[in-house]
């Protein structure tokens, strides 16, 4: 589509013209086929994204300025992506919104700079950056000129890490290096059936692997929320997408330097949760759903899952407690029995290290019977993806509260927010076991001559484990060290950590000055 021709118009009429022709984007023809692909277009999406009236479009009549391969001749007004800023629930957020309909969403210089442009306004003002993703990829024709617009969206989303919150939705293709800004940002949303993330496609895996792969299989929605971690939360379509986004928004704050929204919250008095007294089981050895213990505990239907179906072995997740944003970290007992694995350490780390980052106080539940063993952990590096968790609760410096439920076994003790790595509280049920191992496998060690030599063997063994079962699988020694704060009824949970996080509104940590650490990643 040319630009429109000024002449016999007047001024007001040539702006008309130029508006109707930049919301008509790739025009309507390109429009219908996105729509039959059960997808919307960049507009739509924005509107469904933003409080109403709120969009505030910037750069509307941008265009490339590539000459190869015929583009002189073809331009369409704002090019392959609509940026501007609006509002969320009342409150300010930057956004761009990849546009299919141009060049398949490609990214030409001009639409590179015009997402560079929101991402500094972005910074410059802290609120959050929105990204949302549906591109082929470098606009071919342009080359390198494409690459180096990409780099420059890389850089910048470095530097907004951690500055304001950025989230992705992939609400298309999204592939080559074009994966990296996405990856770089804090969350990544991604829409079942219609939205594909990979290095390189099926074609080239087929080149050079030998692999038959389709899209989905390679780098759909389900694929990278439950295999490769890739993606946070995957939904079923685009209305869906949209609105997690704007759910997520409600936990965070605008930026670094402030805390999330706090909510009215009227307590009924009454805090005490008398359900938890009964999740976990009398035999230790018998898996509960740790997702009860936090829905009892924050703020009706208030806990919303991260990362649902990858390291199933851990939750994280944000919830209010008291009208309060927390993030919540959850050993698993219902699955791996809440065993820590790579996946897991990494999944929680990066929620941690999000968490800390944004002011966002860490509630953690404890019921760990260790690292998972085997020769897979270890040739994968179950040491340094294990310390990834360890560092990053080591580092924060947000309120930490931790409740042991159950097991508290090993090192895992000391990585799941220990108070000698810096949490402020830490309770613990009566139920709690708080030992180097279980009882069964420490009475085989350090009895296993006695229990050899015994008439019956069977019978030493389980008088064994009952005599280290009485000695340490309980709360009490640690609490005898003040390792726990306090050994709390189940039921008292709610408002004892209400009034902890209230007593911790004010924490200040001055960590030594230095560069940065080496987390090692
Ligand atoms: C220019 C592109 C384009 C691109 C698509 N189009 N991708 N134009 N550069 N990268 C155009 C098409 O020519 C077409 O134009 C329109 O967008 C829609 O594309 P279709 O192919 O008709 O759509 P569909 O069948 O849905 O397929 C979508 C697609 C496919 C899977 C994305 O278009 C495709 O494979 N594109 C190329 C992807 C690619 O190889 N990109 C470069 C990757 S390397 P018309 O005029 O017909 O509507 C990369 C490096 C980044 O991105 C590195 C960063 C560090």
């Amino acid at each position: 589509m040319q630009t429109t021709a000024i002449t016999k118009l007047s001024p007001t009429e040539i702006l008309e013209k130029k508006n109707a022709e930049a919301l008509l984007a790739g025009g309507q023809n390109r429009i219908d086929a996105q729509h039959k692909k059960g997808k919307l277009t960049a507009r739509e999406r924005i509107e469904l994204l933003l409080d109403e009236g709120s969009f505030e479009e910037i750069g509307k009549f941008v265009v490339h300025r590539s000459k190869d391969f015929g583009l002189d001749k073809e331009h369409y007004l704002g090019d392959s992506v609509v940026t501007g800023y609006g509002t969320i629930h009342g409150r300010l957020v930057y956004v761009f919104s990849q546009d299919f309909t141009v060049f398949g969403g490609s990214l030409s210089m001009a639409h590179a700079e015009k997402v560079c442009r929101i991402m500094d306004l972005a910074m410059k003002n802290g609120a959050p950056l929105i990204g949302l993703n549906d591109s082929g990829g470098a606009r071919i024709q342009e080359g390198v000129v494409s690459l180096a617009g990409y780099a420059d969206i890389f850089y910048r989303n470095t530097q907004a890490s951690g500055l304001i919150p950025q989230l992705s939705a992939i609400m298309g293709p999204c592939a080559g290096g074009a994966v990296y800004s996405p990856a770089i940002t804090d969350f990544i949303f991604m829409v079942e059936n219609t939205s594909y993330m990979f290095v390189t496609g099926p074609n080239v895996v087929k080149t050079v692997t030998h692999e038959e792969v389709s899209s989905e299989d390679l780098g759909g929605a389900s694929v990278h929320s439950s295999k490769s971690g890739v993606a946070h939360l995957s939904t079923p379509n685009e209305v869906a997408c949209i609105s997690e986004l704007k759910r997520v928004l409600r936990y965070i704050p605008q930026n670094c330097e402030e805390i999330a929204p706090v909510y009215p919250y009227t307590s009924s008095g009454q805090e005490t949760r008398e359900s938890l007294n009964s999740i976990v089981p009398e035999n230790p050895n018998q898996p509960y759903d740790i997702r009860e213990v936090i829905e009892q505990v924050v703020d009706e239907s208030s806990f919303m899952e991260i990362h649902k179906d990858y390291a199933e072995n851990i939750i994280v997740g944000f919830g209010l407690l008291a009208g309060r944003s927390i993030g919540i970290v959850a050993n698993q007992p219902a699955h791996l029995a809440g065993c820590l694995d790579i996946n897991a350490s990494k999944k929680a780390a990066r929620f941690v290290r999000f968490c800390d980052a944004f002011n966002v106080p860490l509630l953690v539940f404890e019921d760990v019977p260790g690292f998972l063993p085997g020769t897979e952990q270890e040739w994968n590096g179950i040491i340094s993806n294990g310390a990834k968790l360890l560092y990053a609760f080591c580092e924060a410096t947000v309120p930490r509260i931790t409740v042991i439920t159950r097991k508290a076994y090993g090192g895992a003790y000391d990585v799941m927010n220990s108070k000698h790595i810096g949490a402020d509280m830490n309770y613990a049920w009566p139920s709690a076991e708080i030992a180097v191992m279980g009882a069964k496998g420490a009475a085989e060690i350090i009895f296993r001559k006695e229990i050899l030599s015994a008439e019956n063997p069977e019978a030493k063994l389980q008088e064994k484990v009952d005599e280290y079962s009485q000695k340490f699988a309980n709360p009490y020694k640690a609490a005898q060290r003040g390792y726990i704060d306090e050994v709390i009824v189940p039921d008292q949970t709610r408002q004892k950590l209400i009034k902890a996080f209230k007593m911790l509104e004010n924490k200040v940590v001055n960590a030594p000055r230095k560069k940065h650490g080496n987390i090692p990643l």
